[in-house]
């Protein structure tokens, strides 16, 4: 029989996110992270689930939160920041964990420059949100919540 998903999922985001709401606004938006986190929890919680939310400027913090969320949570909707465009480590971890990853970014990565247009995480990723602004957090939660109820 197979164990119970946890009813719970872990929202993580990579460097410079602490910025948001004053970290150029005309890309990323006047909300801030905790606007964010506020978000999240709303969207979980209507379907029950509980959010664990994160953020570092360390790829290592990173990784080990993402080793700390096996069998501890449902999935996990990162967005990695500038690490997507550099992190095979970040990618190895999350082909480890064997999670549900929903990758979330801000802004429409494929509008702007061309070193933002290739992702180490897109690969090992279960589903991909671009350019939907802070509202890609929310429709993370759910693609998760969609995924654990199949
Ligand atoms: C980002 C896009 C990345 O290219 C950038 O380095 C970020 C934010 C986004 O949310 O649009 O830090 O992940």
């Amino acid at each position: 029989m197979s164990e119970k998903t946890p009813a719970r999922i872990l929202v993580l985001n990579g460097p410079n996110l602490n910025l948001l709401g004053t970290r150029e606004p005309e890309v990323y938006g006047h909300e801030t992270l905790a606007d964010v986190e506020e978000l999240c929890r709303t969207a979980a919680a209507g379907a029950g689930y509980e959010v664990e939310f994160l953020q570092s400027n360390h790829e290592g913090v990173l990784l080990d939160a993402i080793h700390a969320a096996r069998g501890q949570v449902a999935g996990i909707v990162f967005n990695p920041g500038a690490f997507t465009h550099t992190s095979v480590a970040l990618a190895d971890a999350i082909s480890g964990v064997q999670l549900p990853v929903v990758e979330v970014h801000i802004s429409n990565v494929h509008r702007r420059e061309a070193f933002r247009h290739h992702s180490y995480i897109s690969p090992v990723a279960a589903s991909i949100i671009v350019g939907a602004g802070v509202n890609g957090y929310v429709l993370g939660i759910q693609q998760l919540i969609h995924l654990a109820g199949k």
